[in-house]
C-alpha cells in the first residue's frame, strides 16, 4: 500500500498532486468520452470496454467516482480507468489526466544521479531508445551503406525509413555494447534489455550485427524491442529481441502506435514487419503485425480497444492459411469479426503492393472474405466432393459449424450463403442444422466447464461477501457510520486487504468524509485496485422498504461481528490479543442485539 505518496516508475508524486489530478477529472466525463453511458438510478451503465458483452453490466458512479463491471470484475477510479483503457502506465495516465484538467505536474528530473534511481522498466526503455538512436545513426553513416541500399531496393522511401525509425547494426562485433557502456549502462542491464549476450569466448557482445533493424514500439511510440533482418538469405531471416520486462510479445503489435490513429475504421492484421511498412507506405496506415510469434488473445483484446473490424492479410501459402484460421478463432473469441484479404497470386501484402499497387490492394480489401465463409472454403479443400460419402461428410461438418451459431438471424444468413456457394439444398441444410443444434443443446452444457458463479459459494466466500456488503453500504450511506462506530473496528474484517480498506474508510468517515475512489489510489498493485473496487460495489438485494433495509443492515453488521468473534476465538493459541478481541466482540454483539439503527 502507498504511504505518504506514490513512487511510480521514475517519478515521485505526492499524494496531494495525485488527488488533485484525480478529483479534477470527473469519472463520468472521462469514461463517457469512450463508453456510451446511460443513467440508471444514481449510477450510469454501459457496455464494458474490458470484456465482450451484449447487455450492459459496466457501472460508473459519479458519487463514488468509481467504475465497476458486474460481469468481469474490472473496477477502479478514473486513473485506473485510463491506465487500463489506454494501456498507459500510472505516470502516463496521470500525465494525460493532468493535461486534461490543466494541472501542472512537477518536472521529471533527468540528471545522471536520478537515472541511477530509476526503476528497471524505465531504464530498459531508455536503453532501447538509445539503441534505436544508435542504429538510425549507423544506417546514415558510411558503414550503414549496405543496409540503406537493401532498404532502397525493397522500395522504402526515405520518409518511410524515418517514420518507422529503421536502422542498421554493422559488422563490427560489440560496437553497440561499447556505445551503451560509454553511456553508463551496466553489462547486466544490456543483457537484460536483450541487446547484448555473454559467452566465454566472446565475453559481452552485441546480439544484433550486420542486420537492418526494425525498432518495435508500444502504442506510446516507446521502443520496447527490435527485429533485425539479414540482408540476404542468411538464417534466421529475422532475429527478435527476447521478452523483457518491457517487451511482452503477446500484448503488443507492430505498427499499432500509428494504426490506432488511422481513421480507416478497421485494422489490417498481417505477419511481417515489412508487410506493415509496405502497407503504411501505400496509405494503409491501419496495418499491424504480431511480433514474430502467433497471434494471441492478448493482442485481440488490445485490438478491441480500437475497432471490431479486423482484416487478415496473412501469407497466401499453407502456413499463412493455417495461421489465419487460428487468428479467426482467436478474434471470434474476443468478439471481433475477421475477414480475409485474398493476396493471390502474390505471397504477402508487401509483394502484392509492389506488383499491383495501392488501388488493386484497396479492391482486395473491399472484397475481403467473411471469416466463417473462409473457414468453410478451406474445409471444403479437404474433401473430394465428387465422392458422395465425402460430400456428405463435408455438408455435415458445415452444418455442425452453422449449428454452433447462437444468433438465429446470423445463422440463417450464413446458412443461405453456404447453401448457395456449395450447391446444397437450403431446406435440407436447415433441417440438418436444426437437429444438430437440438442435439447440441442437450449434450453440450455438460461438457462446458462450469462457471464459478454456478458453483456453490464456499463459507469463506460468504464471509467475505458479507464484509464487502457492509463496506459498500457504508460508502453508499456514510451518515450511518456515527450510529455504528462503537460496534465495528477494522480488525473485524478478517481478510488483510479488507482490513486495510476498512481502516482507511473508517478514518475518513470519522472525519465526516467519504472518498472510496481516493482509497483505490492508495493501492499500487492492479489486482488489489480491482479488489478494492469490488469491495465498494457489492450489490444488496431484495430490499424494498425502510423496515427491510434496517433489518438487512443490522443482519450484515451482526454477521460481520459474529464472524470476527469466531475468528479471534480460533486464534487464541497464536495471538495474544485474541482474547481481548473476543471479549470486546461478544459485548458488542450483545449491545447490538438491543439497538435500533435508523435510516433517515
Ligand atoms: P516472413 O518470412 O513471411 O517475412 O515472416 P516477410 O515479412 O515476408 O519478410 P521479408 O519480406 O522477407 O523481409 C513474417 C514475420 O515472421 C517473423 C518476423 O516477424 C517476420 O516479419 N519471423 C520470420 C521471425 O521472427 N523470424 C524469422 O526467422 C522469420
Ligand atoms: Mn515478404
Amino acid at each position: 500500500m502507498g504511504q505518504a505518496g506514490v513512487k511510480r516508475g521514475n517519478v515521485y508524486y505526492s499524494e496531494e498532486i495525485i488527488e488533485e489530478v484525480r478529483t479534477k477529472n470527473d469519472i463520468v466525463d472521462v469514461v463517457g468520452a469512450s463508453v456510451r453511458l446511460q443513467k440508471k438510478g444514481s449510477s450510469y451503465f454501459g457496455l464494458c470496454p474490458f470484456h465482450n458483452e451484449k447487455s450492459p453490466s459496466f457501472s460508473v458512479s459519479g458519487q463514488k467516482q468509481m467504475y465497476y463491471c458486474f460481469g468481469c470484475g474490472a473496477g477502479g477510479n478514473v486513473i485506473t480507468f485510463v491506465m487500463n483503457y489506454e494501456n498507459y502506465t500510472f505516470q502516463e495516465a496521470l500525465k494525460y489526466l493532468a493535461d486534461r484538467a490543466g494541472v501542472t505536474l512537477p518536472e521529471e528530473d533527468a540528471s545522471a544521479q536520478n537515472r541511477q534511481k530509476q526503476s528497471k522498466r524505465a531504464l530498459l526503455l531508455q536503453i532501447n531508445k538509445e539503441a534505436a538512436r544508435y542504429f538510425c545513426h549507423q544506417l546514415r553513416s558510411p558503414r550503414g551503406k549496405p543496409g540503406y541500399e537493401y532498404l532502397s531496393e525493397r522500395k522504402l522511401s526515405d520518409e518511410t525509413i524515418k517514420h518507422f525509425g529503421l536502422g542498421f547494426a554493422d559488422k563490427t562485433p560489440g560496437s553497440l555494447t561499447a556505445y551503451l557502456r560509454e553511456k553508463g549502462y551496466s553489462d547486466e542491464m544490456l543483457v537484460e534489455a536483450g541487446l547484448c549476450a555473454y559467452d566465454e569466448n566472446r565475453g559481452f557482445h552485441d546480439k544484433f550485427w550486420n542486420r537492418v533493424m526494425f525498432p518495435i514500439m508500444d502504442i506510446n511510440h516507446r521502443v520496447i524491442g527490435f527485429g533485425g533482418r539479414v540482408m540476404g538469405d542468411g538464417k534466421p531471416k529475422y532475429l527478435n529481441s527476447p521478452e523483457t520486462p518491457i517487451f511482452d510479445k503477446s500484448r503488443n503489435l507492430y505498427g499499432l502506435n500509428y494504426a490506432r490513429i488511422s481513421r480507416a475504421g478497421n485494422l489490417i492484421l498481417c505477419e511481417g514487419y515489412m508487410d506493415v511498412i509496405a502497407m503504411h507506405q501505400a496509405g494503409f496506415t491501419q496495418a499491424v503485425a504480431s511480433l514474430g510469434t502467433a497471434f494471441t488473445s492478448g493482442q485481440a483484446s488490445l485490438i478491441r480497444r480500437y475497432t471490431e473490424q479486423v482484416l487478415l492479410a496473412y501469407d497466401s501459402d499453407g502456413a499463412g492459411v493455417n495461421a489465419a484460421l487460428r487468428a479467426i478463432g482467436i478474434l471470434k473469441e474476443a468478439g471481433l469479426s475477421g475477414r480475409v484479404i485474398n493476396l493471390e497470386p502474390y505471397k504477402d501484402p508487401d509483394e502484392f503492393i509492389k506488383n499491383l499497387g495501392q488501388e488493386a490492394f484497396q479492391e482486395r480489401i473491399d472484397k475481403a472474405e467473411d471469416g466463417f465463409l473462409f473457414e468453410i472454403r478451406i474445409l471444403r479443400r479437404d474433401f473430394h466432393v465428387e465422392d458422395p460419402a465425402q460430400k456428405t461428410k463435408f455438408e455435415m461438418e458445415a452444418a455442425r459449424r452453422l449449428s454452433q451459431m447462437e444468433n438465429e438471424i446470423e445463422r440463417e444468413n450464413y446458412l443461405a450463403a453456404v447453401a448457395r456457394e456449395y450447391f446444397i439444398d437450403p431446406e435440407m441444410l436447415r433441417r440438418m442444422v436444426r437437429s444438430l443444434a437440438a442435439a447440441g443443446g442437450q449434450v453440450k452444457p455438460v461438457e462446458r466447464p462450469r462457471s464459478t458463479t454456478g458453483k456453490k459459494a464456499s463459507a469463506e466466500d460468504n464471509r467475505k461477501k458479507t464484509q464487502r456488503m457492509l463496506l459498500t453500504w457504508l460508502s453508499d450511506e456514510p451518515q450511518i457510520y456515527s450510529q455504528i462506530q462503537q460496534y465495528i473496528q477494522p480488525e473485524d474484517f478478517t481478510d488483510e486487504l479488507y482490513r486495510q480498506v476498512a481502516k482507511l474508510l473508517f478514518e475518513e468517515l470519522a472525519q465526516g468524509r467519504c472518498d472510496p475512489a481516493g482509497i483505490i489510489s492508495r493501492f499500487e498493485n492492479e489486482e488489489e485496485q480491482r479488489q478494492v473496487a469490488s469491495i465498494f460495489h457489492t450489490r444488496l438485494q431484495g430490499i424494498d422498504n425502510q423496515q427491510q433495509k434496517e433489518k438487512a443492515f443490522k443482519d450484515i453488521l451482526y454477521a460481520v461481528k459474529q464472524n470476527s468473534c469466531e475468528y479471534y476465538a480460533s486464534q487464541q493459541g497464536t495471538d495474544i490479543n485474541a482474547l481481548k478481541q473476543v471479549v470486546a466482540a461478544r459485548r458488542a454483539l450483545e449491545e447490538l442485539s438491543k439497538v435500533h439503527i435508523l435510516f433517515t
